[in-house]
């Protein structure tokens, strides 16, 4: 995790680098540091806290003119967040400064060779490891600073994005990638360094995604030139166009961007199946599936593989894919599944869901069903990404930038991503008669709206969230389609609002969950009219018996619910598969009001950061 930035051209780095950190915010917050050159020497300062912390310590402590700079936004891995461990960090000589997003797993070997020859260290961190090995290698070999940040990293196991600059050449800036983002933004004479293009799309919509295990110099007034770091070959320079504009990275009116990113959803959904759902031709187009149809058709099996709300997507997507397209489904932990040693075989689909496309262990877990002989498809967010250019094929989600921690629009693109696949699968199989696959079509179709409409029970869910506001725990309760979303509403509350809570299938409650229902416990049951009803509304009958507080979210209308619930949240009623693109709305905004109410940090969530990219 961690945001990098860097700034080398004609202008002020300083705000830009600044400015930039802010964007990367999502990707850690612990604490934060720039370092410019400011044509004589270097000047650093860096905090434990935000990035608002810092601004506020440097300007008083440093001059902040320059045209070359580095940032940091850190998530602590090696050593604990402080204002030693942050970055930037200086060589020992204090010539060299590096910032560094990532892990060097060889670390304490590497410290310790260092440390004999006598090198010393301030912080508990591998990126000062990393500096100072560049540094010895430099002077050892007295080589330019290219060259002995190729053959340092040469030495070095584990994950990395990083910039570096020589005060002694202030004219470049050394960049490079293994297992963590890093983009370089190509102006007119000026050229910026990130973890993701935010920072600079004011300034240019070209850029240049280093592939893992390339490094580049970058010039000023010269350009970058790029390298393969293993065997020094030349890359050609690729640059993209970006589609991305500032008004999507910005929160457009919104307290937070976790609010606006639960409101675009009518628009998220609505873009990601734009062009693939084609109602009145009765077709679903989705080239990634399309051209390898054989390879779905030939399935044995689909394994998914994702983290955190991607697994509960996923999860969603067993029903899916079993209901609609009759292939049986395994859902897995990608941290589980890359060190369990599991069965794949060439006849499995490996379908990989991340909305960074960036996470460590789903990337692993891609890098060892490939090796397995699994045709791996992804479905990721950001474009780009090391997930979406590591599988096969893949259909993106088109949620626009997510940039609260906890995700939101991600969640819903996603289902809407994997129920055009069964859909289309479940078609060309066979396993769905025409009329029912034109039926849902015309329901997924009006899901956008329906969605507008879950939206609309915000003030109410605010109202049931000043109630609840105080309690200790929160179970959640659903089944079938909507188990997942009980999983995914549990979450939500605890990583924005730190309050402890659990999801469960309704039925498993009565094997141990019972236990907890009191007067005190509030208990979320999601008992829409399709599915499970008559189960469900067993369920409510039992925790009612045990005096447990139960806010139900059900169909518009819902009478039965409502006699037993203390609370109700409608939503529309839609098929039964589509159902947890509506039921999640009102989980999502509770959430979000009790975080607000106890005075959390919503959108930057402690410990936690957006793009997970160590294991
Ligand atoms: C929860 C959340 C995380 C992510 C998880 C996977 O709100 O955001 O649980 O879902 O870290 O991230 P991606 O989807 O980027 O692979």
């Amino acid at each position: 995790m961690c945001g990098i930035v860097g700034y080398i051209g004609h202008r002020e780095a300083y705000p830009i680098v600044l400015k930039g950190l802010k964007r990367l915010e999502y990707r850690g917050y612990d604490s934060a540091g720039i370092a410019l050159y400011d044509g004589t020497d270097i000047k650093l300062s860096k905090t434990k806290g935000k990035v608002l912390d810092l601004e506020h310590k440097l300007e008083s402590e440093i001059s902040t003119h320059g045209s070359l700079g580095i940032g940091h936004t850190r998530w602590a891995t090696h050593g604990v967040p402080n204002d030693i461990n942050s970055h930037p960090h200086y060589s020992n000589s204090g010539d060299l400064v590096i910032i560094h997003n990532g892990i060097i797993e060889n670390y304490g070997s590497l410290k310790q060779e260092l440390i004999s020859r006598g090198y010393t260290f301030k912080s508990d961190t591998d990126t000062e490891v990393l500096v100072n090995l560049i540094e010895d290698v430099k002077k050892n070999e007295n080589i330019k600073l290219g060259k002995a940040v190729q053959i340092a990293l040469n030495q070095v196991i584990g994950a990395y994005a990083i910039a570096v600059f020589d005060k002694n050449k202030p004219n470049e800036i050394v960049v490079a990638r293994l297992g963590s983002p890093l983009a370089i933004g190509i102006g007119e004479d000026e050229f910026f360094i990130a973890s993701d293009a935010s920072p600079f799309i004011e300034y240019t919509k070209n850029a240049i995604y280093l592939e893992d295990e390339e490094m580049a110099v970058v010039r000023r007034h010269k350009g970058v030139k790029i390298r393969k770091i293993k065997d020094d070959s030349l890359v050609d320079n690729y640059i993209q166009t970006l589609q991305l504009n500032l008004e999507q990275i910005e929160k457009g009116g919104y307290d937070h961007f976790m609010l606006k990113e639960i409101y675009e959803q009518p628009n998220a959904i609505r873009d990601t199946f734009r062009g693939r759902l084609r109602t009145d031709e009765a077709i679903i187009k989705m080239s990634g599936v399309e051209d390898n149809m054989k390879k779905f058709l030939n399935a044995d099996r689909i394994i998914v593989v994702a983290c955190g709300t991607s697994w509960h997507a996923g999860l969603v997507s067993e029903y899916i894919f079993e209901d609609l397209a009759r292939i049986p489904v395994e859902v897995e932990y990608a941290s589980e599944f890359r060190y369990r040693n599991p069965v794949i075989t060439d006849r499995d689909i490996v379908i990989a869901i991340s909305q960074s496309g960036e996470t460590a262990d789903t990337l692993a877990a891609i890098k060892l069903a490939k090796s397995k002989g699994a045709f791996v498809f992804g479905v990721c967010n950001v474009v780009g990404s090391s997930i979406s250019r590591e599988t096969h094929a893949g259909a993106y989600t088109h949620a626009g930038p997510e940039i609260g921690v906890a995700s939101t629009k991600a969640f819903t693109t996603q289902i809407t991503v994997l129920t055009l696949i069964a859909l289309r699968l479940a078609r060309a199989k066979g396993t769905i008669s025409s009329s029912e696959f034109r039926h849902q079509m015309i329901e997924l179709e009006l899901i956008p709206d329906k969605v507008k409409k879950a939206l609309e029970s915000d003030d109410y869910v605010k109202s049931i969230a000043e109630i609840y506001k105080n309690a200790s725990n929160f179970l959640y309760l659903g089944r079938g389609f909507n188990f997942p979303v009980a999983l995914e509403g549990a979450l939500k509350l605890k990583e924005i609002s730190y309050i402890h809570a659990e999801g469960y299938p309704a039925a498993e409650m009565k094997h141990g969950p019972i236990a907890l229902i009191d007067e005190n416990m509030p208990i979320v049951v999601i008992a829409t009219k399709k599915g499970h009803y008559e189960k469900v509304v067993s369920n409510i009958q039992e925790i009612k018996s045990r005096k447990g507080k139960i806010i139900g979210i059900v169909t518009e209308g819902d009478k039965q619910v409502r006699e037993l619930a203390d609370h109700v949240i409608e939503v529309p009623e839609t098929i039964e598969s589509l159902t947890p693109l509506l039921t999640t709305i009102p989980l999502q905004l509770l959430s979000y009001h009790i975080a607000l109410m106890l005075g959390k940090n919503v959108d930057q969530p402690r410990n936690l950061a957006k793009a997970v990219t160590v294991e």
